[in-house]
């Protein structure tokens, strides 16, 4: 039975939701929808400019007015999930649910959608009447986007991703905070660099003293000075355990993430009665902006020359952009800078590695608010509306 096309959109005003917007704005998703505007605090307000018969905004937290939708797109967050999901299925609602919170992710009847890496599996579930569709966590969505294609190949007998994760994976207060700590960090030595003759040693001296003393409000976001510092943690403790389940052997949540996702965006390991890729790293926050950067290790279970493997991942789709593995090319076009605001994964540094030679190593970054988090969304709508 073909689809309905009214579509109910919470959590559009928020940062991930308003890149979704734009997206679906860009691609003419909007023309082949009738949707529905919901909001969390301003029911009864103006819907935005792409309303169509309904102009006014319903409340997020009205069942009956959820039910009516054949497809519900959230980007409110996980406590919004967790609220209003059991409900909505509980009153017998059996519409489509599209998700960018983590909440339901690992769910048996969730899929992990990232279409371009794992379109039969979406399928698959599809055809057994699947309605969860979760999209996936934006450092696993970047690294699959770009590497996918040695997955597929079957090559990896393991990897390690160690990330370089921006400000906005926190959220937009995050990222206000990082600049507004660089602000503060330079009015402290101003002065200072405005004298070229000024001794380097102290204003970085007055640098740390300024990284040291920033306020409980300076640093409300990240709990420690994000700008000119690294933190070497992201998301939970999952503290001292069994690898196999999610407390972790001292892992945070997010690089438990990076092995969990992974294969089960891939459709595999116990839940597909196959075996796991061992995946795992460390998770950085770095004052990027927006676009994660990973440094991965691979162990292939075969030698394969680095010509072919940048072939086979250039092929794999058309967002990938194999950055040639030299230093002009890498500082221009392998960076946060250059990827922002596109939809391309750029993926290079592909060498060999000193271990041997099926050991290689690749860098990819990507945009972590469009391929981490919107555009697998938007897609997954397009892939209902056809089905
Ligand atoms: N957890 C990610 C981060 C963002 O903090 O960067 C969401 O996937």
């Amino acid at each position: 039975m073909k689809i309905g096309n009214l579509v109910g959109l919470v959590g559009w005003r928020g940062m991930v939701g308003s890149v979704l917007l734009d997206r679906m704005q860009a691609e003419g998703d909007f023309d082949l929808i009738e949707p529905v505007f919901f909001s969390t605090s301003n029911a009864g307000g103006k819907a935005p400019a792409q309303a169509k018969n309904e102009t006014t905004l319903k409340d997020a937290f009205d069942i009956a007015a959820l039910k009516k939708c054949d497809i519900i797109i959230s980007a409110q967050g996980g406590d919004y999930t967790s609220e209003v999901f059991p409900k909505l299925r509980s009153a017998g609602w059996s519409g489509h649910w599209i998700d960018a919170a983590s909440t339901l992710r690992m769910k048996n009847d969730a899929i992990i959608i990232l279409d371009p890496v794992n379109l039969p599996v979406i399928q698959n579930a599809l055809g057994k009447g699947g309605k969860n569709w979760i999209g996936g966590n934006c450092t696993v969505s970047c690294m699959l986007m770009g590497v996918g294609a040695l997955y597929k190949a079957g090559l990896v007998e393991w990897m390690t991703s160690m990330t370089y994760q921006a400000a906005s994976g926190g959220g937009a207060q995050h990222m206000r905070e990082l600049l507004t700590q660089f602000g503060t960090l330079n009015a402290e030595v101003k002065g200072l660099l405005d004298d070229p003759k000024s001794a380097i040693l102290e204003i970085d001296r007055k640098v740390l003293a300024k990284q040291k003393t920033l306020t409980a409000a300076q640093t409300t976001n990240f709990g420690v000075p994000l700008g000119g510092n690294l933190i070497p943690w992201i998301d939970k403790d999952l503290g001292l355990g069994k690898q196999s389940d999610e407390s972790g052997w001292g892992m945070s949540r997010e690089e438990w993430k990076g092995s969990a996702e992974t294969n089960k965006i891939l459709g595999q390991g116990a839940a597909f009665g196959t075996a796991e890729t061992p995946v795992d790293g460390f998770c950085v926050r770095v004052g990027a902006m927006r676009c994660h950067s990973q440094a991965l290790t691979f162990k292939l279970k075969k030698n394969v020359a680095s010509a072919d493997l940048e072939a086979l991942i250039a092929a794999d789709n058309a967002w990938v952009k194999v950055v040639p593995n030299n230093r002009e090319a890498s500082m221009r076009n392998l960076t946060p800078v250059a990827v922002t605001g596109t939809l391309d994964i750029a993926v290079g540094r592909i060498r060999k590695l000193a271990m041997g030679e099926q050991y290689v190593g690749a860098f990819t970054v990507g945009d972590q608010l469009l391929w981490g988090a919107a555009e697998p969304l938007r897609r997954m709508l397009r892939i209902l509306l056809a089905a």
